[in-house]
């Protein structure tokens, strides 16, 4: 949550912080800010709201002759999104000044002290505490005063500080909160996320917890917050292009990501399945095949849509590798008591690789002397770096806040990984391993050929059901995961109130709900449980609830139930949540376009969740 950039270097500071901030838009928009020396001043501009906002304040100023600044956007925290709760915050003097993406914990106590010995406050943010106790500490070194600052902060943090009588330098410190370095040989970048870099430089460096930077044109020293002793770190390249962080002609972002997807599962894919054999190759993993063999339960840690492709993933892993599978949500994992140990494996699910809670349940699993492996989209994000070994997903950027192309690669990533514990275990058949890879690859050509056609059938069925108050998803299997998600992306896009339900659970309590106006999208597909789930469907209609079915090509019983029906093909039984995942995408996509919702920038929501 909130995006920091910085950049100290030859070019004009002003279009590359914007250009970073709109690349990092994602974490927080509730307001944006930047600030950049120019002369002998520093030039502070905030703006609440989007960064649109900021963009036409800032606009005149764009040319202007300076080398060395900040940005951040806000997702707020402490105080409301206005502008003068937006970052940078200064110190008394104006000559110093910080952006922050954490939480400062103890920031009521040390405002107390700071406000005793004279300081002046402008903000009710617990960020501006940071600037007045550097300035506390100022005399003439930065780096001494910000360690001494830090020496006194509790809770997470990512900033960046520039100060006046420093010019052309930039020190960045970290702890909890995501901060990676971009360097070049005449400049060097700052960034809560990669995304922001890329139409630089690929060369990155992530900072680790504790750790501080001083960044200067082409020139940078790392060294630890408390320590002061210098530390030497790997230079990781990016494979990403910037074009992967564009719109390519799409409305939304989201959009583009939905129809990224067949792409995105073949990435994750690709490589991982031996052709020949269906053997699956997993050397990221981190695990021998003696300790997967000692594998007694396996806990699955996630929040939001990552926590849905877990719970995919416990049918899939009990099932074909017959391991005891628990699925939490992080945020519940990481406050109960865990009976963890060496034999219970952990694997964590993350688009980003920096929830915070995610990475708190991770922490305390390994404490317990749990293996972690971490399922991630985002190469060298903290839990890719703190895990004992990485699946990654290979879905590209995602910048949609709602998780679309994250998720199917997530559920790719996953169906790997059972088959992978599988083939160790020895508790599928060769042939079957080699039916399931191939059905896998097969689904994403069938997303392919029609998603097109989904959406235009969506497109015209969402004219009945967009100004819906209320809506139900229901599925059984495989596919209760994918109710909750499809009512997930619908509560987050077009703020109707939505509610995922196994089909089952219905009659002990939703289904009192139903009546001529509630619509109810049923995932019904001619698996295993067809039977069971018609049975429910039939519950519905019998109380006039207005369903919306998606179902098996050639299944002309639904027609019977309801004029709206949306026809898949039929894939292997283990893969229909990968494709019956679209189907709900696309209906929360079309209903809160049609709605006039802001697509790609929902309220109240950020990607990147980095506080608790
Ligand atoms: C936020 C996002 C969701 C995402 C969740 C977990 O709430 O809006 O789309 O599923 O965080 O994020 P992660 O990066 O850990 O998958």
């Amino acid at each position: 949550m909130c995006g920091i950039v910085g950049y100290t270097g030859n070019r004009k500071v002003i279009p590359v912080l914007l250009e970073g901030l709109r690349r990092l838009e994602y974490r927080g928009y509730d307001s944006a800010g930047l600030v950049y020396q120019y002369q002998d001043a520093l030039v502070k501009f905030r703006a609440a709201g989007k960064l649109v906002h900021l963009e036409q304040t800032v606009d005149e100023h764009i040319g202007e002759e300076a080398y060395t600044g900040l940005g951040h956007t806000r997702w707020a925290t402490h105080g409301a999104p206005t502008q003068d709760n937006a970052h940078p915050h200064s110190d008394c003097t104006g000559e110093l000044v910080v952006v922050h993406n954490g939480i400062i914990e103890n920031y009521g106590k040390l405002k107390q002290g700071l406000v005793a010995d004279g300081h002046r406050f402008s903000s009710e943010t617990d960020t501006e505490v940071l600037a007045h106790l550097i300035e506390k500490y100022l005399k003439d070194d930065l780096v001494t005063a910000v360690r001494k600052a830090l020496a006194r902060v509790e809770g997470s943090y990512a900033l960046g500080v520039m100060w006046l009588k420093d010019p052309g330098r930039l020190v960045a410190a970290r702890n909890q909160s995501p901060l990676v370095m971009g360097v070049d040989t005449d400049a060097c970048y700052l960034a809560s996320d990669i995304p922001a870099l890329l139409p630089y430089t690929k060369k990155v460096i992530f900072l680790d917890d504790h750790e501080l930077a001083v960044l200067e044109k082409g020139v940078y020293t790392i060294m630890g917050v408390e320590s002061g002793q210098e530390i030497s770190k790997e230079i990781k390249t990016i494979h990403w292009n910037a074009a992967m962080a564009e719109k390519a002609g799409y409305k939304h972002f989201m959009l583009k990501e939905i129809y990224e997807q067949p792409q995105a599962i073949l990435n994750t894919v690709s490589g991982r399945i031996i052709p020949d054999t269906g053997k699956i190759d997993l050397p990221e993993i981190g695990l021998s095949d003696e300790d997967i063999n000692k594998i007694e339960r396996i806990a699955l840690v996630a929040c939001g849509t990552s926590w849905h492709a877990a719970l995919v993933a416990k049918y899939w892993i009990e099932k074909w590798a017959g391991i005891p599978v628990d699925v939490d949500i992080a945020s519940e994992f990481r406050y109960r008591r865990l009976l963890l140990h060496n034999r219970v494996l952990t694997v964590s699910i993350s688009q980003s690789g920096e929830t915070a809670d995610t990475l708190a349940g991770i922490r305390l699993a390994a404490s317990l002397g749990s293996r972690v492996v971490t399922i991630c989209n985002v190469v060298g994000s903290t839990m890719t770096r703190e895990a004992d070994g990485v699946i990654y997903t290979h879905a590209g950027p995602e910048i949609g806040v709602a998780s679309t192309k994250a998720f199917t690669s997530q559920l790719s990533a996953l169906f790997l990984f059972t088959l992978y514990l599988g083939q160790v275990r020895q508790t599928i058949e060769q042939d079957m391993l080699k039916e399931l890879g191939t059905a896998l690859i097969d689904v994403a050509a069938l997303i392919d050929t029609t998603l097109p056609v989904m959406q235009e059938q969506i497109r015209e069925m969402i004219e009945e059901y967009y100004d819906a108050k209320d809506f139900l998803f229901i599925g059984r299997g495989l596919n209760f995961p994918i109710a909750l998600e499809g009512a997930l992306k619908l509560k987050e896009i077009s703020y109707i109130h939505a509610e995922g339900y196994a089909a089952g659970e219905l009659k002990h309590g939703p289904i009192a709900l139903i009546d001529k106006d509630m619509p109810v999208m049923a995932l019904v597909p001619q698996d295993s449980v067809y039977q069971k789930t018609i049975s429910n469907v039939e519950e519905i209609r019998a109380r006039q609830g207005r369903l919306l079915l998606i179902g098996t090509l050639g299944d002309e019983h639904l027609i019977k139930l309801t004029d709206d029906v949306l026809y898949l093909p039929r894939v292997h039984e283990e893969l229909n949540p990968l494709l019956y995942t679209i189907p709900a995408q696309l209906l929360s996509y079309e209903i809160a376009n049609r709605r006039g919702c802001d697509v790609d920038q929902p309220r109240n929501l950020a990607k990147s969740v980095t506080v608790e």
